[in-house]
This record gives C-alpha cells, structure tokens and sequence, in this order.
C-alpha cells in the first residue's frame, strides 16, 4: 500500500521556500521564467481583476541596472541570472487590495522557482528609486513596480542559513492559536 505523507510531512516543501540573495553565474532559461510567470499570472486576485503586468528579464544589463538603481533592496539582482519585474497600476481602486494580490503572484513565483530547482527572492523598489526603474522598463506614467524577482541557481553563500537553526522563525507556540486568543497573553 502506498505510504501516505502526514500533513506536516506534506507542505514540508512550502516550509523550504526561502529568500536568496546569491546566485551563480548559470544562467536560467527562457522557459524557465515563463513557467514562473505563468504560475503568477495564474494566482487569484480580487474579484479576479488580474491587476498585474509582468516583465521577465534575461538580459544581464537590464537586472543589473535595476540592481544598481535600488541598492540595497535590490542586492540580489546584483547576482541573479534573470527576474520578473511585477508592474501595478498608480492608479487603483483600492490600494490594499492592489498590495495583497501582488503580494500573492509574488509569493507564488518563489514557490515556481523551487519546483524548478532554481532560487529566487523579493527585491522592493522603494518609491524614490521607482522613477529609475520605470525608465529602464519603458513604463507608461499609470504604470510603477514595486516587487521585482530575483531568480537564478542559489550560490554557496546563497544557500547558506541566515538564522541559527530553530530560529528562522518564531515557534508555533508564539504564532499559532487554536480556538481563540490564549488568555493572558498581550496584543
Ligand atoms: C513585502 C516584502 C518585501 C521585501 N523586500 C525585500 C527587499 O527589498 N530586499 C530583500 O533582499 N529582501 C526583501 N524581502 C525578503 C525578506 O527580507 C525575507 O522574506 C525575510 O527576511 C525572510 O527570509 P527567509 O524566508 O529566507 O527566512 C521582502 C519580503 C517581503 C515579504
């Protein structure tokens, strides 16, 4: 009989999505990033208004600029083979909203690239580097990015822990309540 995962055991994958920041010089290909774009185009967004755009970016001068631009947010695009820029409107009916469902593609794209043996990371385009950025991917003026992806195969140091082991996160205990707000504990 075919042994059954426990849950825990499961969405241990999903526990492995981390952030890299260091890549090696392999490149990655294009089909790679389109599979990555596609799984984020796929992602669910309020009232499925599909809010984003997205660029993929292969060439090296492209990334690096963007990296230069928005150092130190964008560090890991001094190394990454390739990214996926997400493009938003400046415009939107709720701006919440907007960050919540771009939040969600962006997520998902980290899960695409380890399903595909590669790395990938955050990089944040803080809003006085945006102009920057919105020049080096031709934008139109009701367009911005704020979420660019890194993307490429983990270096040594990439893959190095950032934590000491058990401490990546918090435990269970301090994040994860069953039923109700334990009593006595703070906000
Ligand atoms: C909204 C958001 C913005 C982030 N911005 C950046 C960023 O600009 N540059 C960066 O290197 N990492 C950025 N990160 C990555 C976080 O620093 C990272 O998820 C956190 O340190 C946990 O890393 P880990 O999953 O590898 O443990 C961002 C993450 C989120 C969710």
């Amino acid at each position: 009989m075919a042994q059954t995962l426990r849950p825990r055991d499961a969405v241990k994958p999903l526990l492995r999505v981390r952030q890299t920041r260091q890549f090696t010089p392999e490149p990655v290909t294009a089909e790679e990033v389109n599979a990555i774009a596609d799984a984020a185009r796929w992602s669910g967004s309020s009232q499925n208004k599909q809010p984003w755009r997205f660029i993929t970016l292969r060439e090296p001068g492209t990334v690096r600029a963007i990296a230069e631009a928005g150092i130190p947010n964008t560090r890991s695009l001094t190394s990454a083979a390739a990214a996926i820029a997400i493009v938003m409107s400046t415009d939107p009916p709720s701006k919440i909203g907007q960050a919540y469902d771009e939040g969600r593609a962006a997520e998902r794209m980290l899960v695409a690239a380890d399903m595909l043996g590669l790395s990938a990371g955050i990089a944040w385009i803080n809003a006085d580097t945006r102009a920057a950025v919105s020049e080096i991917l031709h934008l139109p003026d009701d367009r911005f990015v704020r979420t660019v992806i890194a993307i490429g195969h983990a270096s040594a140091q990439g893959r190095q822990a950032k934590s000491p082991r058990g401490e990546a996160r918090l435990p269970r205990s301090e994040t994860v309540y069953a039923e109700r707000w334990p009593e006595g504990k703070g906000g």
